[in-house]
């Protein structure tokens, strides 16, 4: 893809959520926060694609993806107010819906469409389906990691800010970590979202990602951060099973690290 392209696709995402101001002229700030979650998440892309050493045109299809990957955000707001995808739609094949009747892609040639239409498609999946076509599955794990960073950054946000509750409405007020939660992640690592029931819950959820991770440089990006060990200060302390979870994640990322 040619920067011009890039240039295209990102001018195109920054208009679309033009169209959903109100009748006041103003944007959801909802969607203003997606607005700006894409062009971070975009930074993110290009410079993973960047250290990983792919030449310019991977970088740019890289870019354009984190720009798009949300794209169903938008639309799933506007008609439902929420992004919980299991009460309303999942917002990846939305996406998907959204850019080919947009035609956002139409001078791409079909092969790079399609490597951009499963990337955003497959962004959200719980996994990756193992019949991914070979050419997308780069660029599919690509915006994953990527989605990932952005996600933390926020969270901290919250956290720092002390608002971490209005991120996860409905969550509730208990400060410990639910006892399911912590079995489900002991057994294979992994956490689902109907465990999710306190805020150590989700930050534990979090934490889990990391064996998730597909790329060295977003590994180091968590490691040079530090995202795993602030975490500590937001969780219960002198908690066996909590700091298991926590020092295989650290123990996770340093191995990433070495790629
Ligand atoms: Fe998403």
């Amino acid at each position: 893809m040619n920067g011009k392209e890039l240039q295209d696709i990102t001018q195109w995402l920054i208009n679309y959520p033009e169209r959903f101001r109100g009748e006041d002229g103003s944007l959801h700030r909802m969607h203003e926060l997606k607005r700006d979650h894409s062009r971070r998440v975009a930074g993110y892309c290009r410079f993973i694609a960047f250290e990983i050493g792919w030449g310019p045109g991977r970088v740019n299809m890289a870019e354009a993806i984190g720009w798009l990957h949300d794209v169903g955000r938008f639309p799933q707001w506007d008609e439902f107010g929420t992004f919980y995808d299991p009460s309303s739609i999942d917002h990846g094949a939305k996406g998907r819906e959204v850019i080919e009747s947009e035609r956002v892609l139409d001078f791409l040639p079909e092969g790079r469409r399609k490597v951009i239409l499963d990337s955003v498609i497959l962004h959200n999946r719980r996994e990756i389906p193992e019949s991914t076509d070979p050419s997308s599955l780069p660029f599919t794990r690509l915006i994953r990691d990527a989605d990932k960073l952005d996600i933390f950054d926020l969270v901290y946000g919250h956290l720092e800010a002390g608002t971490i509750r209005k991120l996860l409405p409905g969550i509730s007020t208990d400060k410990a970590a639910s006892a399911p939660l912590l079995e489900e992640i002991a057994i294979d690592g992994r956490a689902s979202y109907h465990n999710v029931k306190t805020v150590p819950d989700f930050l534990l959820t979090q934490v889990t990602w990391v064996s998730n991770i597909n790329y060295a440089p977003t590994f180091r990006c968590i490691s040079e951060n530090h995202l795993i060990e602030r975490l500590r200060r937001y969780l219960p302390s002198k908690n066996s099973g909590i700091d298991r979870i926590l020092d295989s994640a650290i123990r996770r990322v340093a191995e990433g690290c070495a790629g």
